[in-house]
């Protein structure tokens, strides 16, 4: 029984009573996001295996250890077998999108952004989840160093406008192919000296791709790590002067930054800029955005090259390091209003106007449980009604009723009739402005 009334590790519920956090920071991101002229992109949360591998890199953790594969049972053309993976970040998925939808022959830069749910076999523990969210931006065309410095700046807005201002952001640049070719040897002949302590995959790793053995989470290789060459002493000439103009535009937009050559990012198709963003008030998973140039994957996933660069940042860490600081999330939305009736008569006349004012937009209510008007004036009081009215025999009778504010207590007498919604409109206004003008 256990098994199906629990959900799977690493995984989340969110109860109707928390998911207002989720919403203010969807909404606060997509507004953002659009105020950098970024439109949203929906792409399936599934890809062929193959996207992933080509992508993020076969000896990187996510693909070596962390993705969920399906073959789908009966394949579709009766032959292969369809080998599909859960996706376990969004990069791959967009430019895969916006390569079959020709969305590159269009006007350049082209700009989107996404809200997903990613999935990677990782071990689960404060901020690190087998499902978790993303809001991601990705920018397509352009390599000036503008572009990184827009992407950079529009993650900073969103983390601002969250008021998350104990979030630091560190930069590095891991260069282009030419320069990554040198420093690979760098890489090689230190790890070379050190082989016999790594693990069995970054030992495969020292061969197929030795950057791979800096973002091995073994404490050991983490440790041999820490002393290995830095990729900012190998960058050819193209690269040093891309990241010294980053460096400008982000001093021009005031964005603080520290340089951080230890960055590598855990993905494989990264060149140039790299970034993070990291809070330590969550915790040992205090990343709670990663992004950086990837010049080469629109190629090498078989669309015209263009260059490109973008972001993703966990909605989890978000929200807790939202939570640890304090930060306000908008409030849901309380109930309006509360009808309550005695008598099958005042029912019947209660539900239609209850349905009168949804229609108007207010969040409106009334007893479907059968309760007594003891017990529906309870539960208006449970849920925060801000006033209520009771029907009975007398009110449908005179055609009027007593319309209560909840927070004060005063009492209004309105007519129960066509004027109703119009007038309780001007009432509820007027009541929430002497709210927040505190009267
Ligand atoms: P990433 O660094 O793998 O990059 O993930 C981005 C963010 O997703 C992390 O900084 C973290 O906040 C969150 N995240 C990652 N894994 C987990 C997890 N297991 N549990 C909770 N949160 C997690 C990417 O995914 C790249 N696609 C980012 C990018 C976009 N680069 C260029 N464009």
């Amino acid at each position: 029984m256990a098994l199906i009334t629990q959900r799977p590790k690493g995984t989340q519920d969110v109860k109707p009573d928390e998911v207002y956090k989720w919403h203010t920071i969807e909404k606060i991101a997509a507004e953002t996001a659009e105020c950098y002229g970024f439109k949203e992109i929906r792409f399936p949360t599934f890809e062929n295996t193959a996207l992933f591998k080509r992508s993020v890199g076969d000896t990187t953790d996510v693909v070596q250890k962390e993705m969920y594969s399906v073959s789908a049972k009966s394949p579709a053309n009766g032959k292969d077998p369809d080998d599909f993976t859960l996706r376990p970040e969004g990069t791959a998925g967009a430019a895969r999108a916006v390569i079959e939808n020709g969305l590159l022959n269009e006007a350049l830069p082209q700009k989107v952004y996404y809200i997903i749910s990613c999935f990677r076999h990782e071990k689960p523990q404060a901020g690190r989840l087998r499902e978790f969210h993303q809001f991601g931006a990705e920018m397509y065309g352009s390599s000036d160093p503008s572009a990184d410095a827009e992407v950079i700046a529009l993650a900073k807005s969103l983390l601002d406008r969250l008021g998350l201002d104990n979030v630091e952001l560190f930069i590095n640049s891991i260069g282009c192919p030419t320069c990554r070719a040198e420093y690979h040897k760098a890489l090689k002949a230190y790890f070379e000296s050190r082989k016999g302590e790594l693990c069995p995959t970054c030992l495969d790793r020292l061969e197929r791709n030795p950057m791979r053995i800096l973002d091995c989470k073994s404490p050991i290789c983490q440790d041999i790590a820490k002393d290995a060459p830095v990729i900012l002493d190998y960058l050819c000439e193209e690269c040093s002067v891309h990241f010294d103009k980053l460096k400008s535009y982000l001093g021009s937009m005031g964005i603080d930054y520290k340089i951080n050559p230890k960055i590598v990012r855990g993905l494989d198709y990264y060149t140039k800029t790299v970034f993070e963003f990291i809070t330590t008030d969550i915790g040992a998973q205090g990343t709670v955005c990663g992004g950086g140039r990837y010049d080469g994957l629109i190629e090498q996933l078989g669309g015209n090259p263009a260059p490109a660069l973008g972001f993703a940042m966990g909605l989890e860490r978000l929200i807790m390091t939202m939570e640890s600081k304090n930060a306000p999330f908008n409030q849901e939305k309380k109930c309006d209003i509360y009808i309550g009736a005695m008598g099958d008569n005042a029912q019947i006349k209660a539900i239609g106007m209850v349905k009168a004012l949804r229609d108007h937009g207010f969040l409106a209510e009334c007893d479907v449980m059968g309760r007594g008007v003891k017990a529906q004036m309870k539960y208006a009081n449970k849920i925060g009604a801000g006033f209520a009215l009771i029907l009975g025999d007398n009110e449908l009778e005179s055609g009027k009723a007593n319309l209560k504010n909840m927070m004060t207590g005063e009492q209004l007498e309105i007519e129960i009739n066509d004027t109703f919604v119009e007038k309780f409109t001007y009432i509820r206004m007027a009541d929430v402005l002497a709210g927040e003008l505190g009267v």
